[in-house]
């Protein structure tokens, strides 16, 4: 492993490490459910764009060893919507199933997060090298839904965001540049 391999990591686990700082230190704020809520959120997102970058990082801008990146990049990201869609479910909404399908109902924003959320699962239980032999030709067209997966995360920022937008608009400014570098075009252009 590389030493640019080990600073992913540290990278990768700061903002945990930050709130569960924040919390043995006493430093809660007013709201601490939606402060987690929002920082395991935007790092979710964060992650899981840092994964998408690296496809283009290695083939375009020539960072060959984010090639290596985009696997761990996509699993943090997907640990970091996990904790933040449980503590919605388990903190914010102690479990209460009725509750959550009411609230679901209600927001626009909840129902795409869900489906961002619902899209991501496949693709971290399949991540492995055995799942991506299994499936062969399969995996790689599966893998792709998470170029709709990051999206409707995007969407669903946009929507929960009450005021202040402009974080929401700087992900769907990237999300929006890292999908264009995708196109074939650009993929002719970093082929020849
Ligand atoms: C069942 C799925 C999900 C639920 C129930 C959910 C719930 C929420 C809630 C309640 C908020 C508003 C927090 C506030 O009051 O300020 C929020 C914000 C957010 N969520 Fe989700 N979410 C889900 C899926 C996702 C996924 C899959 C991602 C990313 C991959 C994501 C990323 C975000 C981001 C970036 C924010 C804004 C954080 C900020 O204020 O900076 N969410 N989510």
């Amino acid at each position: 492993m590389r030493r640019s391999d080990g600073l992913i990591h540290v990278l990768a686990l700061a903002p945990l490490v930050w709130i569960v700082f924040d919390q043995l230190t006493g430093q809660r704020s007013i709201n601490p459910i939606q402060t987690w809520t929002q920082r395991s959120g935007f790092s979710a997102l964060a992650l899981l764009l840092a994964s998408l970058a690296c496809t283009p990082a290695n083939r375009i801008a020539g960072v060959r060893r984010a090639a290596a990146w985009r696997r761990p990049l996509g699993l943090y990201g997907f640990g970091y919507a996990l904790i933040h869609v449980l503590i919605f479910v388990v903190i914010d909404y102690a479990a209460d199933g009725s509750a959550i399908m009411a609230e679901l109902a209600e927001k626009r924003y909840l129902i795409v997060g869900a489906l961002a959320f619902a899209i991501l699962i496949p693709l971290a239980l399949t991540s492995t090298a055995a799942w991506q032999r299994r499936l062969g030709r399969q995996w790689r067209r599966m893998h792709r839904m998470v170029y709709l997966a990051v999206p409707l995360a995007v969407v669903h920022q946009i929507w929960q965001a009450k005021s202040d937008i402009r974080l929401a608009v700087l992900f769907a400014l990237v999300t929006g540049l890292v999908l264009l570098m995708r196109l074939p075009p650009t993929t002719g252009a970093r082929r020849r």
